[in-house]
């Protein structure tokens, strides 16, 4: 029987994760007994698949789509940014000795240490529009607040669901100096230094909804997606004359605060990017 410690992705589907070779390949380099799987959780019995999980003996585990604010809702102590994000992506199954179990989510720090470390796109004093406000974006607004950019503009079809994160962030957002604001996609603005994508896959079909405007020449301008679900956002970037950036460095960056979180060690990331955007640079059709 093996001794190392179990943890899995949790998601449904999860099939397509590629969460299972990031970890592997971090325990492989931190020397750390760590057996990361695929855990299948049914629609409708998230909370009590999870359950079964750790009682095996599991030491935690990470969220993806659609489980994330359930997971949120399972932990007994949350980080102070899975609260501000009332989402988690990340569980360590603590036991009640130690409070119990804790929610985190590394979702948002992942995403700034792609833009400021690998990509070396500095935030401070920027001006940053954030496209979207379901899951992902709400994941990340409370981190890219803590970047202080001077202002921050979130963009959302449904304007009043920006604006029900926003309030929930107001408060941080003034004690950090920044000026947030939520718009519609018609009034979203011009010229920002950084715009990212936290809009779902689904918009392949209908395009970029924000015209070029927003981009000032040379803008970041990143999708959190990877692979052919962010080609027309990456597409239209560099048309436009942005630096497009996927957003498979945000994948490997928010796996090494989960494996930190877990284990107390921070992995290396940059020959596991690397590696993983050989993998899917050779998976484009050509
Ligand atoms: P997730 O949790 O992965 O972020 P989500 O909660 O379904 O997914 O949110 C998807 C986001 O993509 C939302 O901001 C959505 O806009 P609405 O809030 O108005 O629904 C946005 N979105 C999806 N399809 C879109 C499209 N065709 N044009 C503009 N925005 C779109």
């Amino acid at each position: 029987m093996s001794t190392a410690d179990r943890y899995a992705v949790a998601g449904n589907p999860v099939e397509h994760s590629r969460s299972p070779l990031i970890h592997a390949q971090f325990a492989q380099q931190t020397g750390q007994a760590v057996d990361y799987g695929r855990l299948l959780c049914p629609l409708d019995d998230f909370k009590a698949h999870i359950r079964a999980f750790a009682a095996q003996g599991a030491k935690g585990c990470n969220v993806t789509v659609p489980f994330k604010f359930e997971a949120f809702e399972l932990a007994a102590r949350r980080t102070p940014r899975a609260e501000l994000a009332q989402a988690a992506n990340t569980l360590r199954f603590d036991d009640q000795a130690q409070g119990g179990w804790l929610a985190d989510n590394t979702d948002g720090v992942g995403l700034m240490r792609d833009i400021t470390v690998n990509a070396g796109v500095a935030l401070a004093g920027r001006r940053v529009l954030l496209l979207g406000a379901g899951g992902a974006s709400a994941g990340v607004l409370g981190p890219l607040i803590e970047a202080r950019p001077a202002e921050i503009v979130m963009a959302n079809r449904t304007v009043e669901k920006a604006q029900a994160i926003v309030e929930r962030h107001a408060t941080f957002a003034a004690q950090h100096g920044v000026k947030l604001s939520a718009r519609g996609l018609q009034e979203a603005g011009e010229a920002f230094d950084v715009f990212i994508n936290g809009t779902a896959a689904s918009l392949g079909g209908s395009g970029v909804p924000v015209g070029p405007q927003v981009l000032k020449p040379g803008a970041l301008a990143l999708d959190m997606m990877y692979g052919p679900a962010a080609q027309v956002f990456l597409d239209w970037a560099r048309s436009h004359g942005a630096i497009a950036r996927d957003g498979l460095g945000m994948l490997v960056e928010q796996a090494a605060e989960s494996f930190a979180l877990w284990r107390g060690v921070r992995p290396d990331t940059e020959p596991v990017l690397a590696h993983m955007r050989a993998q899917v640079d050779a998976a484009r059709p050509h």
